[in-house]
C-alpha cells in the first residue's frame, strides 16, 4: 500500500484533551493550510476561511464561550464555567474552518459548504500526515450567536469545524465502521 492510503485506511480521530504540544511550527502550520485550501472548488470562490488559535489567544476566545455559557446556563457552578473557558485549549492548535458559503448566480450554495467539509478533512488529513494528530469537531459553541459574534464571524458565515492538532499520545483503538454493502450499491445490478 502507499503511504497515502495508509494514512487514509488508518486515520482515528484524537481526543481533543489527548492533543500534546509543543504546536506545529508556523511554517509546518503554513503547509497545513496550503493543503487545506487545495480542494475542489466549483466557481473557484474560496468559500471558506481559517481562523487560528494558539497560544493566549485561545484564552481569550474561551472567556467568550465561558461568558455565553453563563448566559444560558445563569445558575451553573464555577468549575463548569472554567471547564468552558477551557474548550479551545485542549489542543495547543484549534484551527476554525469557516464556510463563507452564500448565495451566487451559478454555483449552488449546498456546494460551497461541501468545499469547506472538503477542506476541513484536507486539513485533518495534513495533519496526521505531518506526524500530528487532530480531531474534527464542533460542540455547542460553534453555534452559538454570540461566541460567533466574538469571534468574528459574519451572519451568513458557520463554523464547518474547529480542528483541534497536536501530538498524539498514543495509538487509538479503531471503531466500527460501514459494512460496504450497506452504503454502496451497483445502479442497475
Ligand atoms: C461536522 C462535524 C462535526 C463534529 N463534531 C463533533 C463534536 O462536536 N463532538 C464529537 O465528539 N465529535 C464530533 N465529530 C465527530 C469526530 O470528528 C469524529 O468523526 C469521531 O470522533 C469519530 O472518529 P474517527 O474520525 O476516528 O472515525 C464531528 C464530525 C463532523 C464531520
Amino acid at each position: 500500500m502507499s503511504d497515502a492510503l495508509e494514512l487514509l485506511s488508518t486515520r482515528r480521530s484524537a481526543k481533543p484533551n489527548e492533543l500534546a504540544g509543543p504546536a506545529p511550527s508556523a511554517a509546518e502550520i503554513d503547509r497545513l493550510l496550503t493543503v487545506a485550501s487545495r480542494v475542489p472548488d466549483h466557481g473557484k470562490l474560496t468559500p471558506w476561511r481559517f481562523i487560528l488559535f494558539e497560544g493566549d489567544a485561545r484564552h481569550t476566545a474561551g472567556d467568550a464561550i465561558a461568558a455565553a455559557f453563563r448566559a444560558k446556563y445563569p445558575d451553573a457552578k464555577p468549575e463548569q464555567v472554567e471547564a468552558e473557558r477551557q474548550r479551545l485549549a485542549r489542543a495547543p492548535l484549534v484551527v476554525a474552518v469557516v464556510s463563507r458559503a452564500a448565495p451566487h448566480v451559478k454555483i449552488p450554495e449546498w456546494e460551497q459548504v461541501l468545499s469547506a467539509g472538503a477542506a476541513t478533512m484536507n486539513l485533518v488529513l495534513a495533519a496526521h500526515a505531518s506526524g500530528f494528530a487532530a480531531s474534527w469537531i464542533t460542540e455547542w459553541y460553534a453555534y452559538d450567536r454570540a461566541v460567533l459574534d466574538a469571534l468574528g464571524l459574519a451572519a451568513h458565515e458557520r463554523i464547518a469545524g474547529f480542528v483541534h492538532i497536536g501530538r498524539p499520545s498514543g495509538a487509538p483503538s479503531d471503531r466500527p465502521r460501514p459494512a460496504l454493502n450497506e452504503i454502496a450499491t451497483r445502479f442497475g445490478g
